[in-house]
């Protein structure tokens, strides 16, 4: 008998040491973990970033913690973060295949190229991505037009609110959203479409799952995949946008004129046909996922940053002013406002980085994992580890700011008031899989801003209380929404 209990209890030990994950050798402390379910209890599943902070107090810039049975390796402020992403960039330049957003866009073998893992098929569709969006902004049409376009709705939707207060969440989405449209399916919605408002709450309800304790989950134990719970609606709504975008891509089959495209679409198709079997990574089945990657990754990123920006600026009318008085004076005479304008707009160019630095759009980058064995900081890392950079502890790192925790565009001005980026602005990331779209958002950013601030005054609501700065957290942080009152401006 005794013999027998000494025996399960053997048993039991060795099963839950054989459960237990355990880091490697000279692998990035951590936190204790345990058997299963790693440190995913002692995270909060609503908002980890608060629990990343406190972590990097404890165990230093580069540190480790188990989601679920899974180590993955959190990296923090510049010096890390360079070392990995820039000196060691393609040791840390791989997207993990095995987590939730992977299953719900069906990535594998045919993903576009967010989540395309390091290699020849990444690099060929990044590259065309750069070369065609670089062809969009010359000549006739060009990406500034197309901007200034979308602008014009903007306005129009301003000048009904003249006097009046206003939400401004879906007039920025959708500014964002057509900009993206233009570019990929020469196209823009307005801004009640049945269609688009369909594919705009898909998106939504995708970030929040894939941002939620049901993702998390579905990563930590893959036991419960196949289980009807509620990350089953991201499957759904992946299915829907997809069909719909596939049906974009046949009608643009039946019209195109080859060699004479019209957009991003039209750039795939023409270049599938230049290929033709020559073994390369394109393939029709990928353009639908493509064509959604880029509209995912610009519309809420811009859209939130501006909402984040005219939040401050009305909170901030003495920034809003000295903007206004930069903008009047170097557009004098002009009729609208050109992107090669930013050099001469100082102040504005600091006021829009400072907004960028403070809005902190994609907190935690997209997760990135080892191509390879490496190390970092002294510590080794195996090929495989999923990897965390975390954007937040670089755009607010102390020692890297005059300014770091509060609104201040001094942040980018020398003494002389010379708009200057110091390297800790790093709201794009940094090294190969730096942000694609940053020279779009960049543009997008510099002429709504200006065009809006040179035709109207932005002013917090009396009635609206004190601001509430502190974002929500999802696949990108946004501000809580909120009123504007809006006034017709004459430029001095
Ligand atoms: C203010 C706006 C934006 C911010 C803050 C932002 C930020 C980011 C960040 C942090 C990443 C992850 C980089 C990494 O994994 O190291 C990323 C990736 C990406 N972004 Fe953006 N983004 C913005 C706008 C856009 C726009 C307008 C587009 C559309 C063309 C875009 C397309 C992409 C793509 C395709 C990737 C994946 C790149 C790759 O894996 O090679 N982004 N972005």
């Amino acid at each position: 008998m005794f013999l027998s209990v000494v025996l399960l209890w053997f048993c039991v030990g060795f099963i839950v040491l054989q459960l237990k994950s355990r880091r490697p050798k000279n692998f990035p402390p951590g936190p204790p973990v345990l058997p299963l379910l790693g440190n995913t209890l002692q995270l909060s599943l609503e908002n980890p970033l608060k629990d990343f902070e406190r972590l990097r107090k404890s165990y230093g810039d580069v540190y480790s913690i188990f989601i679920g049975p899974k180590p993955a390796v959190i990296i923090n402020g510049v010096k890390a973060i360079k070392e990995a992403m820039v000196t060691k960039a393609s040791d840390f330049a791989g997207r993990p295949q095995d987590l939730f957003v992977n299953d719900v866009t069906k990535s594998k073998g045919k993903a576009g190229v967010i989540l395309a893992d390091y290699g020849s098929s990444w690099r060929e569709h990044r590259r065309f991505a750069l070369m065609t969006l670089r062809n969009f902004g010359l000549g006739k049409n060009s990406m500034e037009d197309r901007i200034h376009k979308e602008i014009k709705y903007t306005i129009s939707t301003l000048e009904k609110s003249i006097d009046k207060t206003m939400s401004p969440q879906v007039m920025f989405h959708n500014a964002a959203s057509n900009i993206i449209c233009q570019v990929l399916f020469a196209r823009r919605y307005e801004y009640d479409n049945a269609l688009i408002k369909v594919i705009v709450q898909c998106f939504t309800e995708n970030s929040k799952i894939a941002n939620g304790p049901w993702a998390m989950l579905y990563d930590s134990f893959p036991l419960i995949r196949y289980l009807p719970l509620p990350f089953m609606k991201a499957f759904k709504n992946a299915e829907t946008v997809e069909n719909l975008v596939n049906e974009f891509i046949r009608e643009h089959k039946k019209t195109r004129v080859p060699g004479d495209p019209r957009d991003f679409v039209d750039c795939y198709l023409d270049e599938l046909e230049k290929r033709g079997d020559d073994g390369s990574s394109f393939s029709e089945d990928r353009i639908c996922l493509y064509a959604l990657d880029l509209h995912f990754a610009g519309t809420d990123t811009t859209s939130n940053t501006l909402l984040t920006g005219f939040l401050y600026l009305m909170n901030y009318p003495h920034v809003q002013e000295r903007c206004q008085r930069e903008i009047d004076q170097v557009l004098e005479g002009k009729d609208r406002v050109s992107f090669e304008d930013r050099h001469n707009m100082p102040y504005v160019q600091a006021v829009i980085h400072e907004i960028q630095r403070v809005s902190n759009t994609v907190p935690l980058s997209v997760f990135h994992c080892t191509t390879k064995d490496t190390e970092l900081m002294g510590y080794s890392i195996p090929k495989g580890t999923m990897i965390i950079e975390n954007l937040t502890s670089v755009l607010n790192e102390e020692g890297q700011w005059k300014f770091p925790h509060e609104f201040n565009p001094e942040n980018f001005l020398d003494d002389k008031g010379e708009f200057v980026k110091p390297e800790a602005f790093m709201p794009f990331s940094a090294g190969p899989r730096v942000c694609l779209g940053e020279g779009l958002a960049r543009m997008e950013l510099f002429l709504i801003m200006v065009t809006l601030l040179r035709k109207f005054k932005f002013i917090w609501p009396e009635d609206a209380g004190e601001p509430d700065f502190t974002p929500v957290y999802g696949v990108t942080l946004s501000p809580k929404p909120y009123r504007m009152k809006v006034q017709l401006r004459t430029p001095q």
